[in-house]
């Protein structure tokens, strides 16, 4: 999957993603990063490619011409129909349907902002799709871009080693994970529980739905409303619900 990101900033960026798993997959060629820096599209002596807001305010808006320039640059080697992000406090907000969504793209264009935002004309002549990372505002949307791409990069087949699986993670099925422990097997008096020692493949699963369950409704109720969990497990639930109160 390509990534290619429209910023200001390119070596934060390009420096943040040379780590760990998603260094490996660009060196796999699982993902290409293709920072592009706006300012060499800035067009005037001075590198400016922000100016004032028309109508006033405080602040400095980001102009559309060099974002348009720094995009048709790479447009000729992206298929029709390529998705192009724009990080906005005022998107959708991120999460990992969405992911999971953009993981099926081959090129992803991310046009991150600075200073008040970007010309309200880029987002209609470019933009297709709007995402927030949640409800405050950064400086900026390079560490946005930098949290979609590392969410996206891990769901690409081959991404993540042999070792590491997304199957029972927090959210792949509307629940959070279960409880994870490992060596030794007693820490401080507190002891891993016993299933989980016992080598019984079938109870241990059953455990660990079960403490998926338990966790998604006592850390995150709100996704258990609406989310397709079987008549079983809401019977589950219920009947946890009402040991607690007795
Ligand atoms: C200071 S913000 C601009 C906020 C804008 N004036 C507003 O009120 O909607 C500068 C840039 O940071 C990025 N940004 C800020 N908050 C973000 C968020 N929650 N999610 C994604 N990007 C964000 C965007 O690219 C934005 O153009």
């Amino acid at each position: 999957m390509n990534f290619h990101v429209l910023t200001l900033f390119p070596e934060m960026i390009d420096q943040s993603l040379s780590h760990s798993m998603i260094a490996r997959a660009q060196k796999n060629k699982l993902v290409n990063l293709n920072c592009i820096n706006i300012r060499d599209f800035a067009g005037n002596k001075h590198n400016h490619v922000d100016d004032t807001p028309y109508g006033g305010g405080a602040g400095m808006v980001m102009q559309a011409q060099p974002i348009y320039d720094a995009f048709q640059t790479i447009k000729a080697s992206l298929f029709e129909g390529t998705r192009v992000v724009y990080m906005t406090p005022q998107g959708r907000v991120f999460n990992q349907k969405i992911a999971d969504e953009l993981s099926k793209e081959q090129d992803l264009v991310i046009v991150c902002g600075h200073y008040e935002g970007v010309d309200e004309r880029i987002i209609d002549e470019i933009v297709t799709d709007e995402i927030s990372i949640g409800d405050f505002v950064l400086t900026g949307g390079e560490l946005g871009a930098m949290i979609v791409i590392d969410a996206v990069s891990r769901l690409i087949p081959g991404v993540l080693g042999k070792e590491e699986s997304f199957q029972d993670e927090s959210f792949s099925n509307s629940l959070l994970e279960y409880p994870q422990y490992t060596k030794p097997a007693n820490f401080m008096d507190r002891v891993v529980p016993e299933v989980l020692l016992s080598g019984h493949h079938a109870n241990i699963s059953k455990w660990r739905h079960e403490q998926s369950l338990i966790r998604t409704y006592n850390k995150r109720p709100d996704l258990l409303s609406g989310s397709d969990i079987s008549a079983k497990d809401k019977k589950f639930i219920e009947d946890y619900k009402n040991n607690i109160k007795k």
